[in-house]
């Protein structure tokens, strides 16, 4: 089972994510409009650059945006999870063994302990999101089965990760659990909402580029639109 879920499953899942993501990226690309985006971009492509840079930078900072600032308690429960939703998988010691041992690659890799205190704290903070989405009425209206299948995906290989290090229950158990609802997540990932993994920097990207050059960004210097 371990051979399988780590061989020729773990090949598969990762041509399904990397292969699904690639062809939403290209979508996306091809569905910019010629008039209405295009002719602007490619016009001012600097203006372009730095209004994405900014819009970019400013939404991955805690409390960056406007928007941020306003919900307090959503925004710490957002970067508590989101920090270790991406810093852990990427940077575990036990991913990076993989790595090296299968690829010879050398990768970084986050002292255990800290490693353990971002799991646990994404684990509390997906905790919090949930709980926001029973008790503000006005996200309760607009949550689905859809959005809590989603958190359950994405919490699953963090909860069973943290499990199997911990040595709770039965380590075998725990680390296919973990292995298996990760495979899930990334598979998930480019047929869902979770797609915003790429779709985040796309559609952020094309928002700056708007301001910076088409809605006020070029305020007076010679903007024809
Ligand atoms: C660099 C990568 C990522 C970026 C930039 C990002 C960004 C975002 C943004 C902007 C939202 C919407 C927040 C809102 O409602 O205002 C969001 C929500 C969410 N993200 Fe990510 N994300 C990333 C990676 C991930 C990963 C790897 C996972 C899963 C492990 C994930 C799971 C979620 C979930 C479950 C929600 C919905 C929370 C809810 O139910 O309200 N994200 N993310």
């Amino acid at each position: 089972m371990y051979d399988f879920i780590t061989g020729p499953l773990l090949w598969v899942v990762f041509a399904v994510f990397l292969g699904g993501l690639a062809y939403r990226v290209v979508w996306y690309v091809k569905g910019l409009s010629q008039p209405l985006d295009r002719v602007a971009y490619s016009s001012f492509p600097a203006d372009g650059a730095k209004g994405a840079a900014r819009s970019i930078l400013f939404w991955l900072l805690p409390f960056g945006t406007h928007s941020w600032r306003t919900k307090p308690g959503f925004t710490a429960a957002f970067f508590g999870f989101h920090i270790g939703a991406v810093l852990v998988p990427l940077f575990l010691a036990g991913h990076a063994v993989l790595l090296k041992q299968r690829f010879g690659l050398p990768w970084p890799s986050l002292p255990q302990g800290l490693a353990d205190v971002l799991t646990a704290l994404a684990l509390v903070s997906i905790v919090g999101i949930a709980l926001r989405r029973i008790s503000l009425p006005e996200v309760r209206i607009v949550t689905t089965w859809y959005d809590w299948l989603l958190l359950v995906i994405a919490a699953a290989p963090l909860f069973s990760g943290f499990i199997a290090v911990m040595h709770w229950g039965d380590y075998q158990f725990w680390l296919l659990a973990h292995i298996l609802t990760a495979e899930l997540l990334l598979v998930a990932i480019p047929f869902t909402k979770l797609y915003h993994v790429v779709g985040f920097f796309l559609s952020r990207a094309q928002i700056g580029m708007d301001y910076g050059i088409k809605r006020g960004g070029r305020k007076g210097r010679n903007m024809p639109w």
